[in-house]
């Protein structure tokens, strides 16, 4: 097991595979990275930052984006890093505007869960959050996840002030009917203007007591940053509580890759990113080996800074 200088364990790795994205979420953090990347990681590249990690312990990988459906061997790469020995469970985070057609061959090739984005169950809400993204595709995604099996079906709803806090209810409602898991994040200040954060974060404290006089259980999930999940009736629904939480980075046990080959230590951090996109190229796997381990010692927890 491999420990930073904090003494976390770095469990779970989660790799950008590309920067494009079909939707254009105002709030969209982007992984916590900046520009377009034109050069993705290929199929080979990201199975070599997987094997490594993998050689360190990581047990864990989570594929993102952009929008990790946008690419077309997206099959091929959930495929090559599944079998990795050791590797306990492949998951990727998508909007769902293409996973209907895509859930079944990624379940064959693989992958064990997925995170769907969604801000709102209201259709012209949605276009509006999204920049014109139809809310029927995401309906019929997550219901085909949960058919062919994918495990957990985990729904992914940014908390937006004057948005959709009202659907809450909504939110718990519909996921428990589609056989999924809710899943309520607090609103991140990257990549987004101050003033946009400002008038849409909503902290999620208030939130927390609700669920919990409702909950017959709550726990703490010791795989991820100690986040914490309400056991309703119903269904569960855990919270991501990234902000002025000490918790949240202690237990913090992820290291990122960018979508241009840099391993990225915190995704609040911009600049100390390590570069590995060289050492890929040139298959120099003893210069890759050493960017990831300068990047897990260069993590620190955010809410120290
Ligand atoms: N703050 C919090 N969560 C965000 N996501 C995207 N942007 C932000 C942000 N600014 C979430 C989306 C998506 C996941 C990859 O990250 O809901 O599901």
């Amino acid at each position: 097991m491999l420990l930073d200088l904090y003494n976390r364990p770095i469990y779970n790795i989660r790799i950008s595979i590309t920067s494009k994205c079909n939707l254009k979420c105002f709030y969209c953090h982007s992984e916590g990275f900046n520009k377009i990347n034109d050069e993705e990681l290929t199929v080979d590249e990201i199975g070599a930052i997987a094997n490594l990690a993998v050689s360190y312990g990581v047990k864990t990988i989570k594929l993102t984006g952009g929008e990790p459906l946008c690419r077309n061997d997206i099959v091929e790469i959930v495929r090559s890093i599944s079998s990795i020995d050791g590797l306990k469970e492949v998951s990727l985070v998508t909007n769902g505007q293409l996973l209907k057609d895509y859930a079944s061959r990624l379940k064959v090739a693989g992958l064990k869960r997925v995170n769907i984005s969604l801000p709102t169950l209201d259709a012209i809400k949605y276009r509006k959050i999204t920049g014109g993204g139809n809310i029927a595709n995401v309906l019929e995604g997550i219901k085909e996840a949960c058919d062919v099996g994918l495990n957990p079906v985990k729904i992914n709803m940014v908390l937006l002030k004057g948005i959709n806090e009202n659907e809450i209810d909504d939110m718990i409602s519909y996921s428990a009917r589609a056989g999924a898991l809710l899943q309520i994040i607090e609103l991140e200040p990257v990549r987004i203007l101050p003033k946009l954060y400002d008038e849409y974060h909503e902290p999620v404290d208030e939130l927390e007591s609700m669920l919990l006089k409702r909950a017959k259980n709550v726990y703490f999930r010791d795989d991820m940053h100690k986040r914490k999940v309400f056991e309703l009736d119903s269904t569960k629904v855990e919270v991501v509580h990234p902000i002025e939480n000490s918790e949240f980075c202690a237990n913090c046990n992820r290291l990122r890759v960018t979508c241009n080959g840099a391993f990225k230590p915190c995704l609040m951090v911009t600049g100390n990113e390590v570069e590995a996109k060289i050492y890929l190229k040139n298959k120099d796997y003893d210069g890759l080996r050493l960017a990831f381990l300068k990047a897990v010692m260069l993590r620190k927890p955010y809410c120290l800074k």
